[in-house]
């Protein structure tokens, strides 16, 4: 299979948008995601709008397409950039029949290349949910060393959980 990672372009974010307004409650409660926090479809666009008018170094969300044979099958994203130092990372196959064939590992690793380029930073966090065994696994593999679990609100779609929280620094 032929997979590559770049960054996504305005067009192309309904993916994200189509993504979490269709995935099931039982799905957005495995990512922790609370379903009455998302945007309406519009309003995200309209945010999505905003947030690429923005330079990068000011840049509050940066997004990732991951493509197989050129057709989107996933994305990654960070938020909480600090450019130059640091960012959290998150990772989806938006496909539930392509998961746990090592498209995860394989993207996730291609993503962290182009976080640390693009964003400069010298460290990329990733806090999913706990209980979320595929993206834990998955950053395990792709070199993630795990740092502690704890409770949070991750994000502004999120709802209190805990979360374990990995990092990605380069070697020196
Ligand atoms: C997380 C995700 C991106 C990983 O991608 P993937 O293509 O499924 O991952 P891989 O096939 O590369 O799997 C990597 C490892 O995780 C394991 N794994 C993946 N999903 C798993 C699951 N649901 N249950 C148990 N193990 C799982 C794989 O078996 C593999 O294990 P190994 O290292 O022993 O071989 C994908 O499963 C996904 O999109 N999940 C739903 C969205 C999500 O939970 N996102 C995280 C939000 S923070």
């Amino acid at each position: 299979m032929g997979l590559d990672v770049r960054e996504m372009r305005l067009d192309e974010t309904p993916l994200v948008i189509d993504y979490f307004h269709s995935s099931t409650p039982e799905h957005l409660e495995m990512l922790g995601v609370d379903p009455t926090r998302l945007p309406p479809r519009e309003a995200w666009a309209t945010i999505f709008n905003t947030l690429y008018g923005v330079e990068i170094e000011q840049r509050r969300g940066f997004f990732l397409i991951w493509l197989m044979d050129g057709d989107p099958i996933g994305f990654s994203s960070c938020d909480k950039i600090v450019f130059g130092a640091q960012a959290n990372m998150h990772l989806h196959v938006t496909k539930p029949a392509e998961r746990k064939r090592g498209i995860g590992t394989q993207c996730v690793r291609l993503s962290v290349e182009i976080y640390f380029q693009k964003l400069k930073i010298k460290q990329l966090f990733c806090e999913p949910n706990a209980f979320n065994v595929g993206p834990n696994r998955t950053l395990q593999r792709a070199g993630f060393k795990y740092v502690k679990t704890h409770m949070t609100v991750p994000g502004p779609l999120n709802f209190h959980q805990a979360v374990n929280r990995w990092l990605f620094e380069p070697p020196v």
